[in-house]
């Protein structure tokens, strides 16, 4: 059972009246229930709490309806009938005023919402907090994955077009679902995309093929000058270092200190290895008195 009171009595002002706008949502809920259930639910200016009590009736995980001070009595007596009243998982009332930024700023930092459900919430004899209102949506949405759906009675053409292009220039993304021929809007809303993520560098270039004369790398100095090889050979070890060779290329490490080599040697020096290739059962090297002579550039 759901409590009105359309003399304004118990609740006050327009919150205390069911809306067309509140059924409207209800029958687009009940024709998509997947959008509320086990998802966590916020009704902004919930009025008698229609679509909170059928948003918990369709399975959802947890509803907050929300009012502010003055439809707050009857929203809580509506919010407690439903509980104990069978599948659901009850509503909670609870005081937001979307003029009041610090209440507003506590609900987005609970992070936690899912779903945002709002019943003809905008018209013009409340344009002082449209701008709120926008503000919240936007905040609540920017959570990922959140949407809220919005019935909106269109009344004002001037007063549609400033509220719903505030949402737009926050970024909103607005998809209408229904217009119906009493003049109620559906939207869902969406947060902005977010900005793709930055594309990945390209795959750095192989490191080109390292040939003979290339290079001799040792702790400190690399050299790219021109390595000429005596005989051919798969593998080599030397004392002074290491040779990794094969007959269409070579990387040659060497240490040069360890190879008697004074002073280091500047780039562009051709070094010259030579040696014995032997052959050892299934392994190819050179003999550990291979030369290595650097000819500095002229
Ligand atoms: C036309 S009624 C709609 C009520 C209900 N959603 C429905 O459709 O039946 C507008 C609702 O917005 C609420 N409202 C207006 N200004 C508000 C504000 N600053 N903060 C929170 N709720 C507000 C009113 O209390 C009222 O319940």
């Amino acid at each position: 059972m759901l409590h009105v009171d359309p003399l304004g009595s118990l609740g006050g002002g327009n919150g205390a009246t069911l809306w067309d706008s509140a059924q409207v949502l209800s029958r687009f809920l009940l024709a998509e229930p997947a959008l509320v259930r086990g998802r966590r639910v916020l009704e902004l200016g919930a009025g008698v709490g229609l679509c909170s009590r059928v948003a918990a009736a369709l399975g959802a995980k947890e509803v907050v309806a929300t009012e502010r001070g003055i439809a707050l009595p009857l929203l809580g007596r509506n919010a407690g009938a439903g509980r104990g009243a069978g599948a659901g998982c009850g509503v909670e009332a609870r005081l937001l005023d979307w003029a009041d930024g610090r209440a507003a700023e506590r609900v987005v930092e609970e992070g936690r919402f899912d779903v945002v459900l709002g019943s003809d919430l905008v018209f013009g004899s409340n344009g002082d907090v449209h701008g709120s209102l926008a503000e919240l949506l936007k905040k609540l949405l920017g959570r990922p994955g959140a949407v809220c759906v919005l019935a909106h009675e269109r009344r004002d053409e001037s007063v549609d077009e400033a509220f719903f292009g505030l949402l737009k220039d926050g970024g909103l993304v607005e998809r209408e679902v229904e217009r119906e021929d009493d003049g109620i809007r559906l939207v869902v809303l969406e947060g902005a995309a977010p900005a793709p993520a930055p594309a990945a560098p390209p795959p750095a270039d192989p490191p080109p093929a390292i040939t003979p004369a290339q290079a001799i790398r040792d702790a400190g100095l690399l050299l790219k000058k021109v390595v000429r090889l005596r005989g051919t050979a798969s593998y080599v070890d030397l004392p002074a270092g290491r040779i990794d060779l094969s007959e269409g290329g070579a990387k040659v490490v060497v240490s040069l200190a360890q190879a008697g080599v004074e002073g280091g040697v500047e780039e562009g020096a051709e070094v010259l290895v030579e040696g014995r290739v032997m052959k050892k059962a299934r392994r190819t090297f050179f003999e550990a008195s291979a030369v290595i002579e650097v000819k500095r550039p002229t």
